[in-house]
């Protein structure tokens, strides 16, 4: 049969259809044999398509055959689609994203279309698309899980290509230095080596998909308040132990294809033209082999940033289109310095696949990409607080229950900014249709814990009030066997917490609900930790995260014991505002503030003396609870099962790697999973804080079952920066390894060391 476009009418209707299926089919076979026949013959002509040479000879072989002009097309953006401001001839063939890098068809270089995809594939709205959304990072990092992080990646990785994207703008990993900043949520909590290890195995998923993975926003880009003038000052000793060390380790992990630098300064120097962080520090030291592109808007130079690495300026040319081509001609920028930004910008490109694996659009695999989402929340939610074991709920022993507040009857909340995912369905709290998905909207998505919690208690009767009127709420509690009541703490990009307590009088409605029903369960819908006055007046408490596309199935499941709990805090809940290093964050002098909300978005003003000290220094998250011997809610690495593990036998052979052998066994009744932690106490000497992690592993344990896990402890760990050298040094000395399922629980103990000069 031939392929035709006209299909025959009447009762030949129905195979007309079928004949256009099948031509359907044909065709896009014929276009795969198509694209492969020219694939074939790009490689014949073009050197740089020989797969079984490097990256590195591959860009080397494109780089012989470009002029100036195409070398600085890879150097810029063409704007970004549907922004208001940032548009440029090319903006509109690109494929809807926040970036878009020029192709050369010349030379079968492919346009690079950029999308942020933090916790999932922004704007999928306004480009009529379809994106999952995932927990948000920081729940994810609460999963400890290195597969599951993995597999968050390779999702993304999957959507971005079906949505015609080959480059992520996701990979966040700043340190929770500041947990009041409001994009918390999405970075990977407090710890350099769970963050740093969690990116990397993020990035190889994504990677893994053939799009150009990133990681961002390098460096200490640790709060939002003017974040495009801030001065970070900072030791280097400091940064290079904690935000720069969880850098060094996603890189290292993942190799991923770009590095965005922040908006800030650091130490005087703009993050996108610090020559020690770009130069020294990334390329030189981490042997950083890809590109620097700046956070959007973050380039304010065209020399100084050149020379000090910066390679990509996003999203526009201001700095690295003409203005780079005439610091050229003017003798300012040597043609040997274009070449080294445009090779690693073509060397990303050939090592993550980009050239031998166009990017074809393609259906998202909803119904899989939605089981991914679940799963990772289920291993992310934590258990907090179990008194007298009121969780699991136990349908059949329970009649009633009432569900309270944060529209637990339509949906969960998502955080907003750049980061954002659109619902598909729409913002649960908005009558369908009604309202798009901007910028610092609160959005919930519509996963209705209500409808999950009554599927998953048949038999019980489950009611919801709203919790706006607390003597209501109360009431309908003290009628339930059980009331859970729902709290939430909304974060973005473009602002930061005044403080961690919760907002619109939350306290006061647990406080009600907790005195009208002795069995009231609270859950956390937040995008950082937050203050809990009330914790020991409630018997349940459970932190879901921002929990994504499937939440309140995830919910539902691990509140009903479905699935057992797994998740641990990756970062510290403190008791008070007053524990954390600074009382408040400073505020924005007048001069430099923005208009209305964009107050903590303040213009860049090159005379703003706008700074933040960051003293402590060394003392993030815990480490600073610890030094400072201040008592926490909830530690770090701390969270509940609904069985029980213990700790035996560690043995440690120090050496090149040092290991860290013991056993764990689950003493309860059911199988679950447990996160072992593995800290180090370093000579003092170092004058470090009291403990660091050094290792960690999740392993799933049926009841009674006993498993001996080792543990690899790289020496990166349990190293100081030597300000003299410039290097991470191993000291030598005694130090103390500590074992157990949280940072203040660790039963087992051992001394080892090394000899001097190790
Ligand atoms: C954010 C980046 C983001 C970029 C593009 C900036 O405002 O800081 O994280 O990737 O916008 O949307």
């Amino acid at each position: 049969m031939k392929c035709s476009s006209i299909t025959t009418w009447g009762a030949w209707a129905l195979a007309g259809v079928l004949a256009v299926a099948a031509c359907g089919a044909q065709s896009s076979i014929a276009q795969q044999r198509q694209k492969q026949a020219d694939l074939e013959a790009k490689k014949k002509a073009w050197p740089w398509m020989n797969t079984s040479l490097s990256p590195d000879e591959r860009a080397d072989l494109v780089l012989k055959e470009m002029t100036l002009d195409e070398k600085i097309l890879l150097l810029h953006g063409n704007g970004m689609a549907h922004a208001g401001i940032w548009q440029m001839p090319l903006t509109k063939e690109s494929n809807g994203g926040a970036g878009y890098i020029a192709p050369i068809d010349r030379l079968g270089i492919p346009g690079i279309n950029m999308s942020d995809a933090a916790y999932g594939v922004r704007s999928s709205g306004e480009n009529g698309r379809y994106s999952t959304a995932l927990p948000s990072n920081l729940g994810a990092a609460a999963s400890w899980d290195r597969k599951a992080a993995y597999e968050y990646g390779a999702l993304i990785g999957r959507e971005l290509r079906a949505q015609g994207y080959n480059m992520t703008l996701g990979g966040g990993v700043n340190l929770t230095r500041e947990p009041r900043n409001g994009r918390t949520f999405e970075y990977l909590g407090e710890d350099p080596v769970l963050a740093g290890t969690l990116v990397g195995q993020l990035m190889t998923g994504e990677q893994a998909q053939h799009v150009i993975g990133d990681i961002k926003h390098y460096a200490i880009n640790d709060q939002e308040t003017g974040r495009n003038i801030v001065n970070a000052m900072i030791s280097k000793r400091a940064m290079r132990e904690t935000d720069l060390l969880a850098f060094q380790i996603g890189i290292r992990d993942a190799h991923p294809g770009a590095v965005m630098c922040s908006y800030n300064r650091i130490n005087g120097d703009y993050a996108c033209e610090n020559d020690y962080l770009l130069h020294e520090v990334l390329k030189t030291d981490f042997h950083f082999p890809g590109f620097v592109l700046s956070d959007w808007g973050g380039t304010h130079s065209t020399v100084k940033a050149s020379h000090a690495g910066l390679d990509n300026e996003e999203p526009m040319a201001d700095f690295f289109g003409p203005a780079l081509k005439k610091a050229v001609d003017d003798g300012q920028v040597s043609v040997t310095e274009i070449d080294d930004h445009a090779h690693r910008m073509l060397r990303s490109y050939f090592a993550d696949g980009v050239m031998d694996d166009p990017v074809e659009k393609s259906v998202v695999d909803v119904e899989r990409d939605l089981d991914v989402a679940q799963h990772i929340e289920e291993g992310s939610i934590v258990l907090l607080r179990n008194q007298d074991n009121i969780l699991p709920l136990e349908s059949a022993k329970i009649h009633s229950v009432a569900l309270i507040g944060a529209h637990a009857d339509v949906g969960m909340l998502s955080g907003g900014g750049s980061a954002q995912v659109d619902p598909p369905g729409g913002n649960a709290i908005m009558p369908p249709g009604k309202g798009g998905t901007h910028w610092q909207e609160h959005i919930w998505f519509p996963t209705s814990p209500l409808k999950q919690i009554r599927l998953a208690m048949p038999g019980t009767k489950v009611e919801y009030n709203s919790g706006e009127d607390k003597s209501a709420a109360a009431d309908l509690a003290k009628q339930s066997d059980i009331a859970i009541v729902f709290v939430q703490q909304w974060t973005s990009e473009g602002m930061d917490l005044p403080t961690l307590t919760l907002p619109d009088d939350q306290n006061a409605l647990v406080e009600a609900v907790a005195q009208a029903n002795p069995h009231t369960i609270v859950v956390l819908e937040t995008g950082t930790v937050a203050l809990m006055p009330w914790a020991d007046k409630v018997e349940g408490i459970v932190e879901a995260w921002y929990s994504g596309s499937r939440g309140a199935t995830a919910l539902a499941n691990i509140l009903t014991g479905a699935v057992n709990p797994s998740g641990k805090t990756a970062e510290t809940f403190p008791l008070s505002d007053k524990d954390l290093p600074h009382l408040t964050i400073p505020a924005l002098p007048k001069r430099d503030r923005g208009q209305g909300a964009s107050a903590v978005n303040a213009g860049v003003d090159a005379r703003s003396t706008y700074s933040v000290q960051y003293d402590e220094g060394l003392k993030v998250g815990y480490k600073w609870y610890d030094a400072e011997h201040k008592n926490v809610l909830f530690p770090f690495g701390f969270g509940l099962s609904y069985t029980t593990f213990t700790y035996s036998g560690l043995t440690v052979t120090p050496g090149e790697t040092t290991t860290a052998t013991f056993t764990i066994t689950n003493t309860g009744k059911r199988t679950g999973a447990e996160v072992a932690e593995v800290y180090a106490a370093l000579p003092a000497s170092t004058g470090e804080p009291p403990k660091r992690l050094v290792g960690f592993e999740k392993v799933m344990l049926a009841p009674g079952e006993s498993r001996e896990v080792t543990i690899k402890i790289d020496p990166l760990y349990l190293s100081v920066y030597n300000e003299a050298t410039g290097k991470m040094e191993v000291s030598g000395g005694d130090y103390t390894l500590f074992v157990g399922g949280s940072s203040q629980a660790l039963p087992l103990t051992q001394h080892f060391g090394f000899g001097h000069g190790a």
